[in-house]
């Protein structure tokens, strides 16, 4: 039987990348994407979807309370994506990242217990786990989140979880590493860095460069996201991981290197304040699922920057938006000086 699923955030990132992938998969199916359009939501990321029947595309707040009650009336299941979403914006001011991220998640949890729907997947992220140095963490690991970004979305994973033991409602949540792919906003390292490389603008590297991320590709997270959405046992978490840790430098240095750009580029610049060292994940439990990224570590990153150098116009356009020129002001402009 066909289902109308409810993607909150679909305009964003990783959001638009599931709605293409899951409409793909499931032909049937129908999606309503509820997105607020901040600066990170771009209606041209799902473009394609403009006169698609199963698509349906609503402009609102995941706060607001009839809006929400109103959608989730109608749906099947809910996906979780919408959020605040960068660490460094959360480091200027953290009161969105409250608001959306915890508060919104609140009003979905409350119309999905309303409604009775089926599934409600929480889209988190390996930084609930706070910063490790040794290993990699499997489900079990304690919450110790340590920005503001990374306390809302371990404050919305509390909410699911109590609404599963209190309400029984069916939750799921994902915890990913770094995506990376196309449509990702030009803030996040891998984009910024490709655009500014492209344009041989400086690759800031924040500290000594030696912090290590795991980078995922997000058509790899949409598939597992859709696998745990599915198989997944209702109150528990699973960890999604590439397995593709790298360090600032390798990671500015790999970028540099396909687009043949000099490493004078690369420039170390003032450090994030907190800044988590290490993110590492086991992904056992949702491999015995039968997840396994199907793009490895090279295959991912030349695809991500040759999305880059085919979509300019995409990228150009955000990059000289009122909103990004004074957020990379903010956050660079001392740095870079
Ligand atoms: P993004 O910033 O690209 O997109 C966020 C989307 O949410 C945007 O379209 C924005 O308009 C929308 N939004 C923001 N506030 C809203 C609100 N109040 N109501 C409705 N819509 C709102 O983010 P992303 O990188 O695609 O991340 C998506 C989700 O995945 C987030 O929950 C994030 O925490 C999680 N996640 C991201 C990563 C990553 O590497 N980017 C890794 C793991 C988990
Ligand atoms: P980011 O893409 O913001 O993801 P997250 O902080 O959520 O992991 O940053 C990834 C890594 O890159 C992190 O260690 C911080 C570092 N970084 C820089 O060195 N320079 C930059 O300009 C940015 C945005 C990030």
């Amino acid at each position: 039987m066909s289902k109308t699923l409810l993607v909150t955030g679909g305009s964003g990132f990783i959001g638009s990348n599931f709605v293409r992938y899951y409409l793909n998969r499931y032909p049937d199916d129908r999606i309503i994407n509820l997105d607020k359009l901040t600066y990170a939501g771009n209606p041209a990321n799902l473009s394609d979807f403009d006169d698609d029947d199963r698509y349906r595309f609503v402009h609102g707040d995941i706060c607001d309370v009839e809006l929400v009650e109103s959608l989730v009336a109608d749906c099947d299941g809910v996906f979780n994506f919408a959020a605040e979403s960068h660490v460094d914006r959360s480091i200027l001011g953290g009161a969105e990242f409250v608001q959306t991220d915890v508060y919104g998640t609140y009003v979905l949890l409350e119309a999905a217990r309303k409604h009775e729907v089926e599934r409600f997947h929480q889209i988190s992220t390996d930084e609930v786990y706070g910063s490790l140095t040794e290993g990699a963490w499997d489900e079990g690991f304690p919450m110790e989140p340590r920005n503001p970004y990374s306390a809302s979305k371990a404050s919305a994973e509390m909410l699911v979880r109590a609404y599963h033991i209190t309400h029984g409602l069916q939750t799921v949540v994902t915890r990913a590493s770094n995506n990376i792919g196309p449509y990702q906003y030009p803030e996040k390292r891998v984009p910024l860095y490709i655009t500014n490389a492209i344009d041989d603008q400086p690759l800031p590297v924040y500290g000594n460069g030696l912090q290590i991320r795991d980078h995922l590709f997000v058509d790899d997270h949409c598939s597992a996201i859709d696998l745990v959405f599915h198989e997944g046992v209702a109150g528990e978490a699973y960890n999604v991981g590439g397995e593709n840790e790298a360090n600032g430098v390798e990671v500015a240095r790999a970028i540099l290197d396909q687009l043949g750009k000099p490493e004078s580029l690369l420039q170390f610049v003032e450090d994030r304040a907190g800044h988590d060292q290490r993110y590492a994940l086991n992904s056992g439990k949702v491999r015995q699922l039968g997840w396994q990224p199907a793009v490895d570590t090279e295959e991912s990153m030349r695809r991500t920057i040759q999305w880059y150098v085919d979509n300019e116009s995409w990228w150009r356009d955000i990059k000289a938006s009122d909103d990004y020129l004074a957020y990379y002001k903010r956050q660079y402009g001392e740095r870079l000086k």
